[in-house]
């Protein structure tokens, strides 16, 4: 084990449940091990801002079941910068901070490996998205919550639209990624689940909903992810519309709901082993690494190949099951 006398833990980018479970993890890990910790708020721009905190055990009592974060977080354009980088640099040095963990997603990374290759300040990443898009984890911290949460209003929305006969346009976050809309459209039991990874064309959708309307299906639900290239929700239901009025259609945009509450058993868990890995590893030596979960193993993924422009693919039997059981 080496000898870091003090870790910072902070949060980036788009806040996921479990972050907070991750947070009290590295603080409580860290501690244990002898080591000072404080915490950065707001991410890269506390770095610069000299926004730090020393942190104790209590510092995170009574955290694990909140959304959010209680570090908060930001999306940082000066730390993109030499001289923005330089002051971070400056900040953590005064502060006696030798080593960090990262919790976020690939911005937080790609900032993480541009500044750990730069100056002597280890730093070990964790994966904490509800987007459930990086290379090197089965699962992101908060996609679970998140993916549950949105099953939850499809429900709702399935008792409104069945009572009047609807067909509803759910939209659900993932600008690049549609594994929350596909793992949401599939447990909700969505007829149709437009995906950013697959083309839908606005003919094939209304040839899926012509198939329900024929099997006496007096309602139904699609699911749009963001990133959908039809151009999201509205777009998709005025175009479905022009062509298929069977139904009278309605949009719902779930929208900043998706990324808030109380974490799921699972992000809490996921949270709680992550930020233990990641205290781990530090003291282990290693550096610009993400910890991640494959097969239920907690694991390390060099943060260049989390980072490289891996082709990402949801999962075929999942794609082929969604339009099987619609
Ligand atoms: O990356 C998480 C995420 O929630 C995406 O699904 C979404 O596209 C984006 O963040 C929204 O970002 P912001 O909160 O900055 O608008």
């Amino acid at each position: 084990m080496s000898k870091i006398k003090k870790i910072a833990v902070f949060t980036s980018g788009g806040d996921a449940p479990g972050m907070n479970a991750c947070i009290r993890a590295v603080v409580r890990t860290a501690l244990y091990f002898g080591c000072e910790v404080a915490g950065i708020k707001q991410g890269y721009q506390g770095m610069i801002d000299n926004n730090i905190e020393d942190m104790n055990r209590h510092s995170v009592s009574n955290i694990m079941q909140l959304g959010g974060t209680i570090l908060k977080t930001a999306r940082c354009l000066d730390f993109k910068t030499d001289e923005g980088m330089q002051k971070a640099y400056d900040n953590l040095k005064k502060n006696g901070i030798e080593a960090l963990v990262a919790i976020g997603g690939d911005g937080t990374f790609t900032g993480a490996e541009r500044f750990s290759g730069k100056y002597d300040i280890p730093v070990i990443c964790v994966p904490g998205t509800i987007d459930n898009d990086l290379y090197g984890s089965d699962f992101t911290l908060g996609f679970d919550t998140a993916t549950n949460t949105v099953i939850e209003a499809i429900d709702k929305i399935r008792d409104t639209a069945e009572s009047h006969d609807r067909l509803f346009f759910i939209e659900v976050m993932g600008r690049d990624a549609g594994c929350i809309a596909l793992r949401a459209g599939i447990a909700g039991g969505a007829e149709a689940i437009m995906l950013p990874e697959k083309d839908t064309a606005i003919h094939e959708l209304i040839e899926m909903l012509e198939h329900g309307a024929a099997q006496k299906k007096s309602s139904s639900i699609v699911i749009v992810a963001e990133g959908d290239k039809n151009g999201g929700a509205f777009s998709v239901a005025k175009k479905v519309k022009e062509m298929f009025d069977f139904y009278d259609t309605k949009v719902t945009i779930l929208g900043h709901l998706q990324r808030g509450g109380s974490p799921s058993s699972f992000d809490r868990i996921l949270g709680s082993r992550m930020g233990f890995a990641a205290v781990k590893a530090l003291l282990k030596g290693e550096n610009r690494k993400m910890v991640g979960l494959r097969s239920n193993e907690i694991v390390l993924t060099d943060l260049k190949e989390a980072l490289t422009d891996h082709e990402f693919k949801l999962e075929e039997d999942l794609m082929e099951m969604s339009t099987i059981l619609a």
